[in-house]
């Protein structure tokens, strides 16, 4: 039989599963480590949907050796994971102490992984505040505050760990930190005032003062580790932004000017700036003085801040001109078509379907656009009802694998035949953990593809764990290159 050979991605192509400290960790109160603007958050009533919190969630502060072992056992190359500020430094602040205990669990994760041959990929920032922070002079609205905060945080970082940590990530999804947090106020800390003022909305002002402070702490920080840790220690830098790709709802032009006014506010608001150097004139158009503005020297710092385009991704909207949500841009979002035909498989949140031509336009969109290579640094999905289905039924979870089948072939089709660069590819998550506020309802065992049974904190890989593992035993080169 003549061989051809099936085109795989490069032996160089990273991938791994990914979580987030306040989402895993749990043991919140123990080693020194400081509250952080979730804590309270989540133990207000009617926030999450019957008082569940993150104080013991799954249990990974303690358990992070098991951890280890089962992303060992998968066999995969890297794992994506946050750092939690107020463990590293409890109060937050530049002139407030380290804590010695939270450099130290950092520390020994980031060498197991080593020596299991895991590449850590690092998120300095997942949405875990330090409350110090938000009390002292209101977090993230206080821009000149917070940047040099974060600025300090993250060089204890680097300082800590930048000998063994080759890939950071900055921040993970400011469009959420800004909107949820400050705009709906579903995220912690909870701010809605804007809307409260006028309640028809559209006279926002904080989620946009927000972006721009989470723009600028980024900047700054990729800056100072350009500048002195990166000669040294030779690794990567770059922002996570979450974005769903668009599609104009029909042809008519009123709905492709939607969808890409829906790409302007919930990817553009973040990625202009970094990658091209201006917010997009939609944005200005739209909030005119309520946008903030860089000075020169910002901007400066801010244009090309990051290394790559980090990349975070679930679905596909049908954009349609209307509406009056400015956090929508103006867009309408739907996931029947004109038709009455569904867009895909609905998962358990009411903003999820499962559409891969999505996820492969998203990918030429932003290659296209941007022109930096792309790391996925998320992707997944929550299957319907799992949280009230028996163990075995819930590691049957085929909705699940049939997107990842779906996302995986749209991603080596989109490397291979569009010829996108594409690096790197990070399902969300490696366990079922605690899922913020999502789907309107607090729902504990939403986007793992290992079960994770509360009672024990005993793991168990679904079969959508398998199906990845094997896909990418399957579709990564193992050949050395010739040389
Ligand atoms: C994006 C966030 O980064 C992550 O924390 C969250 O759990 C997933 N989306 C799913 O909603």
């Amino acid at each position: 039989m003549s061989g051809t050979v099936a085109p795989k991605l490069s032996k160089d192509f990273i991938w791994g599963f990914a979580t987030a400290s306040f989402q895993i960790e749990g043991s919140t109160d123990v080693d020194g480590r400081g509250k952080s603007i979730w804590d309270d958050f989540s133990k207000q009533p009617g926030k999450t949907m019957d008082g569940r919190d993150g104080d013991v969630a799954t249990d990974s502060y303690r358990l992070w050796k098991e951890d280890i072992a089962l992303l060992a056992q998968y066999g995969v190359k890297s794992y994506r994971f946050s750092v939690s500020w107020s463990r590293v430094i409890p109060l937050g602040g530049r002139n407030d102490p380290v804590n010695p205990k939270g450099i130290q669990f950092y520390s020994n994760l980031i060498d197991a992984l080593l020596e299991n041959g895991i590449v850590p990929f690092v998120t300095l920032y997942h949405w875990d505040l330090p409350q110090a922070l938000h009390d002292r002079y209101g977090g993230w609205l206080n821009k000149d505050e917070i940047v040099q905060d974060y600025v300090r945080y993250a060089k204890v970082c680097f300082e800590s760990f930048g000998d063994r940590v080759k890939h950071w990530l900055t921040m993970n999804e400011p469009w959420c930190i800004s909107i949820l947090g400050y705009g709906r106020g579903v995220f912690a800390p909870g701010r809605s005032s804007d809307r409260e003022r006028s309640p028809e909305g559209n006279s926002s002002t904080e989620p946009w003062i927000v972006g721009h402070s989470v723009i600028l702490a980024h900047a700054y920080a990729v800056k100072l580790y350009r500048e002195e840790f990166k000669a040294s220690q030779g690794g990567q830098i770059g922002i996570t932004l979450n974005g769903d790709w668009a599609m104009p709802y029909d042809d008519s032009p009123q709905n492709v000017e939607a969808a890409q006014h829906a790409l302007d506010v919930a990817i553009g608001w973040f990625a202009d700036p970094i990658y091209l150097g201006h917010y997009p004139d939609y944005m200005k158009q739209m909030l005119r003085e309520r946008l903030p503005e860089f000075t020169p020297e910002e901007l400066a710092v801010v244009k090309g801040s990051s290394d790559f385009y980090g990349m975070n991704t679930y679905t596909t909207n049908l954009c349609r001109a209307g509406g009056d949500d400015e956090f929508q841009g103006f867009v309408e979002y739907t996931f029947i078509r004109p038709d009455g035909t569904q867009l895909g498989t609905q998962a358990h949140c009411a903003w999820l379907q499962d559409y891969p031509q999505g996820f492969r336009d998203l990918l030429n969109y932003l290659w296209k656009r941007y022109k930096l290579p792309i790391y996925v640094t998320e992707n997944g999905f929550a299957v319907k009802d799992e949280n009230s289905k028996p163990i075995e039924e819930a590691l049957q979870d085929n909705d699940r694998v049939n997107y990842f089948k779906g996302t995986t072939s749209a991603l080596k089709a989109a490397v291979l035949e569009d010829g996108v660069d594409v690096r790197a590819y990070f399902p969300w998550s490696f366990v079922d953990n605690f899922e913020w506020q999502a789907c309107l309802l607090y729902h504990h065992r939403i986007f793992g593809v290992t079960y994770v049974d509360y009672e024990t904190q005993k793991r168990y890989p679904k079969e959508s764990a398998k199906f990845l593992v094997k896909w990418f035993g399957n579709n990564i080169d193992a050949a050395e290159k010739p040389s």
